[in-house]
């Protein structure tokens, strides 16, 4: 049952109130609602968009101390995603999560963190001055892709790190695979500190009861999400939503005002307002079509010989975790293409566009704004992709499982703050990565910038690299050279 008021968009009336009111502007932004709009930029965008671009009038509220409209629209938010407060975010999910883990830790203090974590966590983590404690996640072979940590790995990090003052999960992650965040949070509990999830790609998860549980409702104390990823807010626009009272939010305000402009965009926030309103009115009869649909094309892709598509229902390790039926992952092997290859012709000759390739999958997302001719030119598209079914993958698999995590030497902090040098490679062993180093599949980073380069992770990046993986984050994806941090006589090695 939607409450009535969730009907109400406080924050876009109240834009499209002053977008339309005749004033004389001698205020920000400079093109004074389009009177000086570059001519090619308004015959992209229209007119209306620059009526409504407008700085924070006083009828605007303010984001950072918000009292009227903003904080009427967040509270609406907040009763819609299933929070007890909601701030909206206009710089992505990536400010969301170094506000997270800047309310949560301060410089030197431990945040249990999974390895694949997104780049975004990377970047809180040299903000912060937080220190990794990095758990594995689950790894499907067969599939290739890194999974989620399970509750048991976070019970280990937990007993040997008691002293960790959070932990953070990525769920549901890129491939749609979801934590058993129910029993992590339990964990956390016990130890009273907060869980804080990236749920950059589950937004939606909350408006459907066949859709896996969301992270709030699953029990954890903050969630970051995406709303212009899996919703239909602009590009940038996202929420961090937080219950219980484990975090201090004053903290959590403060710290978003570290990562965020002093100018929000308010096309992007109302685009937040209007996003909650269409979901909380109407999200169950949208993802009702947007689940057919994904089960139709899941159906269809199924049956195009060469082609697989991901389920939980196989004998792998995914089948202990529960999957977003919205996000499509399919192996493409069969067809004799790489993930890469096959994405290009979708995108350059059959004008099909995946979220995702990776080495063997593609993966798409689908979402309220698909359209069942976007699945009938899907389907059209991946059974033109390749008429002759290749019988086996064009590369030997990578190997399956990553390095231990080589001993951190200095704090991603410390190393972002560190002169480096670029050495060939086998010179760089023994020295400190400055480089996040990641090898497609599987997607854990093998090195991030602190970390001891070690021999045996020098070999497994050359394994990947020998069967057909890719390498992202080095500046040298060849691996014949690593940018290290150069060690002076007063280094900071050791340091965190
Ligand atoms: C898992 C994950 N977390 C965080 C982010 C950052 O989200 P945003 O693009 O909204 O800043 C992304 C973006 O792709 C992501 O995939």
């Amino acid at each position: 049952m939607t409450p009535a008021n969730q009907q109400a968009a406080p924050l876009l009336d109240c834009l499209q109130t002053l977008a339309n009111r005749q004033r004389a502007a001698f205020h920000t932004p400079g093109h004074k609602q389009g009177q000086s709009a570059p001519a090619p930029l308004a015959n992209l965008l229209g007119t209306q968009v620059f009526r409504a671009d407008l700085p924070e009038l006083p009828e605007l509220d303010n984001l950072f101390a918000p009292t009227g409209v903003i904080q009427a629209a967040q509270a609406l938010a907040a009763a819609a995603f299933g929070a007890e407060q909601t701030w909206f975010l206009a710089n992505g999910s990536t400010c969301g999560i170094a506000a997270a883990v800047l309310a949560t830790c301060c410089p030197g203090e431990r945040l249990i963190v999974p390895r694949n974590a997104h780049q975004s966590l990377i970047s809180a983590l040299i903000l912060s001055g937080a220190i990794p404690i990095w758990v594995e996640p689950d790894y499907d072979p067969d599939w290739q892709i890194a999974l989620c940590p399970s509750p048991a790995s976070i019970q280990a990090a937990l007993a040997e790190h008691p002293d960790a003052k959070a932990v953070l999960l990525v769920s549901p992650t890129y491939h749609g695979i979801c934590a058993d965040i129910a029993s992590i949070a339990q964990i956390t509990q016990q130890y009273d500190i907060p869980l804080l999830v990236d749920e950059a790609h589950g937004a939606h998860l909350a408006f459907h009861p066949d859709l896996p549980p969301s992270a709030l409702a699953s029990g954890a104390d903050l969630a970051v999400q995406s709303i212009h990823k899996t919703l239909s807010a602009l590009t940038q626009a996202a929420m961090l939503h937080v219950q219980g009272n484990r975090l201090d939010r004053n903290r959590i305000s403060q710290a978003l005002q570290l990562v965020q402009s002093t100018s929000p965009s308010y096309l992007l926030l109302a685009s937040l307002d209007a996003a909650r309103q269409q979901m909380a009115t109407t999200g169950e009869a949208l993802l009702d079509q947007t689940l057919h649909l994904a089960a139709q094309a899941r159906t269809q892709l199924s049956q195009i010989p060469g082609l697989a598509v991901l389920t939980t229902s196989s004998q792998s390790p995914t089948n202990r975790y529960q999957l977003d039926p919205t996000r499509l992952t399919i192996d493409i092997t069969g067809l004799g293409l790489t993930g890469f290859q096959a994405d290009e012709i979708l995108h350059q000759s059959l004008n099909v566009t995946a979220e995702l390739p990776g080495l063997n999958t593609l993966t798409f997302i689908l979402t309220p704004g698909n359209t069942p001719a976007d699945i009938a030119h899907l389907i059209q598209a991946c059974q033109s992709l390749a008429p002759t079914p290749h019988p086996s993958p064009p590369t030997p698999h990578p190997p399956p499982l990553t390095p231990h995590p080589p001993p951190p030497t200095i704090s991603p902090r410390a190393a972002f703050f560190s002169p480096t040098l670029v050495l060939p490679t086998e010179q760089a062993i023994h020295q400190i990565s400055a480089e996040l180093i990641c090898p497609y599949p599987p997607g854990i980073p093998v090195l991030l910038p602190g970390e001891l380069i070690t021999a045996e992770a020098v070999a497994y990046l050359r394994q990947i690299l020998a069967s057909g993986g890719i390498l992202s984050g080095c500046a040298d994806p060849t691996l014949d050279t690593l940018r290290v941090i150069r060690q002076t006589s007063n280094d900071e090695t050791g340091k965190q």
